[in-house]
C-alpha cells in the first residue's frame, strides 16, 4: 500500500519545522546553574553544546515563568517575567541568543487556559466581587442549591476533585464558585471575553521579539467551555490515564470554538515571518490530547497551528499492527490538511518510555508508579524502548524527544510518597501517583553528587534521584558503542542525512504479522532506507543482500532479534 504521507514536505523549500527534531527541556530537571537543587535558565544554556551534539534542531522549554509552582510552573502569576528560582530575563535572552549560535531554535510553553491564583487579574477579581469586569476574565458562577453551596455543575478536573471552588467574598459571606478543571490554583480564564484575548496576543508578542521561534501550547483543546457549562454523564471523564470517550462529546474539550483563537495567533505569529522566507517562520504547536485523531486534524489546519503532538501515537500499544495503523492515520491525517504529521513517545506528564514499554503489551498506562505497585521489566522496556525510537525517527515528519530518554532514563518508580510534588498525589486522594517519577533530575556526570545535576555538594535536588541514574549518566555514556546516547547521535545524524524527515513512506508487504516493514523513499536521495522492527519471538532473516546502516541493538550476524528496529538500504 502506497500512502503519500507528507506531499508538502517533499518541497524542497522545506520549512525547518516540518522535519525537526524538538528536545523538551524540563527546566526543574535538566541542569542547575546554582546548586539549589533546582534546575534553572543558566545551567541550561551552560549545557546547550551538549544538545547541538545530540542532533536536534529545536529545544521546547517547559513552563519558566514567574509562578508559585503549584503545578511545577503551569501555574502561572505573570508570563512576561521569568521565576527567579530559573533566572531573570536577561538568562532568557541569553539562552535564546546561545541556542540560536548552535543553531537551536527555541520554542517556549505558553499556558493559556488557566493562570495562577497568584496572578495579579485573579487577586482583582476576588477583590472585585459578582459581576465585576474583574470577574469576567475568569468562570465565576453562583453555586446551586438554596445557599449556593452546591457547586455549578457536575464536571471533575483533571488532578482529581470537582472543578469548582468557592471563595470567601470581601465581606466575609461564602460566595461564588470559580472553575478550575486543574489544581485548585490554576483558575480557568474566560476566552469569550476580548481582554483574555487581548492579553495573550501581547504575550505572544512579548516573547516573539525577544527572539523565540514559537509556542507548544497547553491545555490547547481545553480552553473554550460549551455554552451552558452543561452537567455531563459520569462516564465522560477524562485525565492523563487517556483514552477517553471521544472528548468532544465533552462540554470541557475539543469546543469548536478553540480553532479561532489559534487563527488570530496564526496572523500575529505571521507578522514575523520575513518576506515569506520559512526560515523565518515561528510555530505553534499544540497539547491536545483529543480523540477520535480526525478531531487533531482539525487543530493544524494551514490558517491555524504548524503541528500538533501525537498523543494516539504515544498511546498506542507495542504491536505491529496498532503501529502500522496509527502511522497510516496520522499521516493520512496531518497529510489531508497538509501538515507534517508528528511523533512523540514520551513526556513530564506521562510514565518514560522506557518503563511504559516493560509491561506487558497492551494494558493500561498508570499515572505514576509507586514502589509498591506491581513494577515494570527495566530489561524489556530499555530495549522496546530503543527499538521504539530507532522506529520513530524514520518516520517523515517531526519528532519531539523529551529529556533523558536519550540516556534510556527509566521512570523512577520509588519516589518516596512524602517527597512527591505532583499535584496530583494529593487531589485524588493517594489514589494517583502522579508525574514526580519522570521529572527527576538529569544524571551528567556519574561520579559526581547529583550525578553532575547541580554543582553543590549536599544540596538534596528537588525530587529524588535513584540510583540507577548514576550509570546512566551522560558521561558514562559519551562515546560508548552500543549506549543507548550514541544510538540517538547515530539515528539522529543518519535521519538527517539520507532526509528521512521529509521522506516518503510505504509499508513494504511480506514480512507476517509480526514485522513492521516501511520503506522511505526521497527523491534527492539515491538509496531508499527500509526500516524493520520485529515482535516476534523468532528472529527474523535480514533480506539478502541488505546494508544495515544502524539497528537499535547489536546483531547477532544477519537476523533481528525481537524487539529490534534496523535501517537497511537494499
Ligand atoms: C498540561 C501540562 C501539564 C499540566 C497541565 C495543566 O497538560 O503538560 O503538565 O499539569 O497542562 O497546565
Ligand atoms: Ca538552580
Amino acid at each position: 500500500m502506497t500512502i503519500d504521507s507528507n506531499p508538502i514536505a517533499r518541497d524542497s523549500s522545506l520549512a525547518w519545522w516540518r522535519d525537526a527534531v524538538i528536545y523538551q527541556v524540563y527546566p526543574r530537571s535538566w541542569a542547575d546553574g546554582n546548586g539549589d537543587g533546582i534546575g534553572d535558565l543558566p545551567g541550561i544554556t551552560a549545557r546547550l553544546p551538549y544538545l547541538r551534539d545530540l542532533g536536534v534542531d529545536a529545544i521546547w522549554i517547559s513552563p519558566f515563568y514567574v509562578s508559585p509552582m503549584a503545578d511545577a510552573g503551569y501555574d502561572v502569576a505573570n508570563y512576561k517575567d521569568i521565576d527567579p528560582l530559573f533566572g531573570s530575563l536577561a538568562d532568557a535572552d541569553a539562552l535564546i541568543v546561545s541556542a540560536k549560535d548552535l543553531g537551536l531554535r527555541v520554542l517556549i510553553d505558553l499556558v493559556p487556559n488557566h493562570t495562577s491564583d497568584e496572578h495579579e487579574w485573579f487577586q482583582a477579581a476576588l477583590a472585585a466581587g459578582p459581576g465585576s469586569r474583574e470577574r469576567n476574565r475568569y468562570l465565576f458562577r453562583d453555586g446551586q442549591g438554596t445557599d449556593g453551596d452546591e457547586p455549578p455543575n457536575n464536571w471533575d478536573s483533571v488532578f482529581g476533585g470537582g472543578v469548582w471552588e468557592r471563595i470567601t467574598e470581601a465581606d466575609g459571606t461564602p460566595g461564588q464558585w470559580y472553575m478550575h478543571i486543574f489544581d485548585v490554583k490554576q483558575p480557568d480564564l474566560n476566552w469569550e471575553n476580548p481582554e483574555v484575548h487581548e492579553m495573550f496576543r501581547s504575550v505572544l508578542r512579548f516573547w516573539l521579539d525577544r527572539g523565540v521561534d514559537g509556542f507548544r501550547v497547553d491545555v490547547a483543546h481545553g480552553m473554550v467551555k460549551a455554552a451552558g457549562l452543561p452537567d455531563v454523564d459520569a462516564s465522560t471523564t477524562f485525565n492523563f490515564e487517556g483514552r477517553p470517550v471521544p472528548t468532544n462529546s465533552h462540554p470541557m474539550w475539543d469546543q469548536d470554538g478553540v480553532h479561532e483563537i489559534y487563527q488570530d495567533w496564526r496572523r500575529v505569529l505571521e507578522e514575523y515571518n520575513t518576506n515569506g522566507d520559512p526560515a523565518t517562520d515561528r510555530i505553534l504547536c499544540a497539547e491536545a490530547w483529543v480523540e477520535p485523531m480526525d478531531r487533531l486534524g482539525r487543530y493544524v489546519r494551514s490558517d491555524q497551528m504548524h503541528q500538533s503532538f501525537n498523543f494516539p501515537y504515544l498511546d498506542a500499544p507495542w504491536r505491529a499492527a496498532d503501529l502500522q495503523e496509527v502511522i497510516t492515520d496520522s499521516l493520512r491525517i496531518f497529510g489531508d490538511v497538509g501538515a507534517p504529521a508528528s511523533w512523540v513517545l514520551s513526556n513530564h506528564d506521562v510514565i518514560r518510555h522506557a518503563s511504559r514499554l516493560g509491561y506487558p503489551v497492551g494494558e493500561e498506562r498508570p499515572i505514576g508508579i509507586g514502589a509498591d505497585d506491581s513494577q515494570p521489566n527495566a530489561i524489556v522496556g530499555l530495549r522496546r524502548a530503543r527499538a521504539a525510537t530507532a522506529l520513530m525517527l524514520a518516520l517523515p515528519g517531526s519528532a519531539y524527544i523529551y529529556q533523558g530518554e536519550e540516556l534510556g532514563l527509566p521512570e523512577h518508580t520509588a519516589v518516596p510518597d512524602d517527597l512527591r510534588q505532583d499535584p496530583m498525589w494529593e487531589r485524588t486522594g493517594h489514589t494517583s501517583r502522579g508525574r514526580d517519577g519522570c521529572r527527576i533530575p538529569m544524571p551528567w556526570v556519574g561520579g559526581e553528587p547529583a550525578y553532575g545535576f547541580g554543582t553543590a555538594e549536599g544540596t538534596d535536588t528537588w525530587l529524588p534521584m535513584p540510583e540507577i541514574y548514576g550509570a546512566l549518566a551522560v558521561d558514562r555514556q559519551e562515546g560508548v558503542a552500543d549506549s543507548t546516547l550514541e544510538m540517538y547521535r547515530t539515528f539522529l545524524r543518519l535521519r538527517r542525512e539520507h532526509q528521512l524527515g521529509s521522506a516518503h513512506l510505504t509499508w513494504v508487504e511480506g514480512y507476517g504479522n509480526d514485522v513492521l516493514a516501511l520503506r522511505l523513499s526521497h527523491r534527492d536521495m539515491a538509496d531508499d532506507v527500509v526500516v524493520l522492527t520485529n515482535f516476534a519471538v523468532e528472529a527474523l532473516e535480514l533480506p539478502a543482500g541488505a546494508t544495515v546502516l544502524a539497528s537499535s541493538h547489536r546483531l547477532p550476524g544477519t537476523a533481528l532479534p525481537q524487539d529490534t528496529t534496523v535501517w537497511i538500504t537494499d
